[in-house]
C-alpha cells in the first residue's frame, strides 16, 4: 500500500466520525446569504432581517439556549443561558453559565462589536485567548436569534449554528431550518438544550 494511500485512509477514518455530527465540512466557510427573506415566510413579521442593520444594543439582556449543532464544544450542560450587559467601563460583557451536574458552571467575557459587518460580534473569554467568531444570522431581539460560527482552515471547516431565544419555552423555530441547511449543517445534527426543572 503506498503512502499516500495509507494516509487518505487515515484521514478518512479520522474524519468520518466527526462529519456525522454535520458540523465539519471540507471547502471554506459558507457565506451567510444576503437573500436569506426568501428563507423564511415573508409574510411573518416573526422573523428580521438582522444582518442588513444589527443593533447590538436591542441584543443586550439574556438569552436561552434552544438548539445547537451536536457536540456544540462551549456547551454541553443544562439550562444554558447567556447574559449581555454593559460594564461601568462602558465595554460588554458576556456572561455564560449552565448546569453541569447541579453545578453552575459559568463564564465571563468581553464582546467586541464589528462596527463594519452587521451582526459581527467578537466574543473573548480568556485574556490572550484568540477572539471568537459570532455571527448574528437573524434576529427579531424579542424572541429569537440564530447564531453561526465558522473556523476556516483552507480545505475544510468546522462549523455551530445555535438559535437562542429570550424564552425558553418558545417552541421550535422552523423559519430557521432552511438558513441552517443552506449553511450546510443538516438539521437532523441538531440537538435541543433541557431546560427542565431549571
Ligand atoms: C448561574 O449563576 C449566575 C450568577 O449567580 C446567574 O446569573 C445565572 O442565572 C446562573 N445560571 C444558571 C444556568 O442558572
Ligand atoms: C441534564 O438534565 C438531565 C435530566 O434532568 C440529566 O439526566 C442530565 O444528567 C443533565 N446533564 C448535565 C450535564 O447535568
Amino acid at each position: 500500500m503506498d503512502t499516500s494511500y495509507k494516509t487518505f485512509i487515515f484521514l478518512l477514518l479520522f474524519i468520518k466520525p466527526l462529519t456525522v455530527y454535520g458540523f465539519f465540512a471540507w471547502g471554506p466557510c459558507p457565506s451567510i446569504p444576503l437573500d436569506i427573506e426568501k428563507y423564511v415566510s415573508s409574510k411573518s413579521d416573526y422573523f428580521l432581517y438582522s444582518a442588513g442593520n444589527f443593533r447590538a444594543i436591542d441584543y443586550l439582556g439574556t438569552w436561552y439556549g434552544i438548539t445547537k449543532t451536536i457536540d456544540f464544544p462551549w456547551s454541553s450542560g443544562n439550562c444554558t443561558q447567556t447574559l449581555y450587559y454593559i460594564r461601568d467601563d462602558k465595554r460588554v460583557a458576556v456572561l455564560n453559565s449552565e448546569i453541569i451536574n447541579g453545578n453552575n458552571v459559568s463564564m465571563l467575557g468581553e464582546v467586541f462589536v464589528d462596527t463594519n459587518i452587521p451582526g459581527q460580534l467578537y466574543p473573548k473569554f480568556f485574556r490572550y485567548a484568540p477572539l471568537g467568531d459570532y455571527k448574528v444570522v437573524h434576529t427579531d431581539y424579542t424572541r429569537t436569534a440564530l447564531v453561526f460560527t465558522c473556523r476556516s482552515f483552507g480545505i475544510f471547516h468546522w462549523k455551530y449554528v445555535w438559535v437562542i431565544a429570550r424564552d425558553f419555552n418558545i417552541e421550535e423555530v422552523p423559519g430557521y431550518y432552511k438558513i441552517i441547511e443552506s449553511l450546510g449543517i443538516p438539521i437532523s445534527k441538531l440537538v435541543k438544550t433541557n431546560h427542565e426543572g431549571c
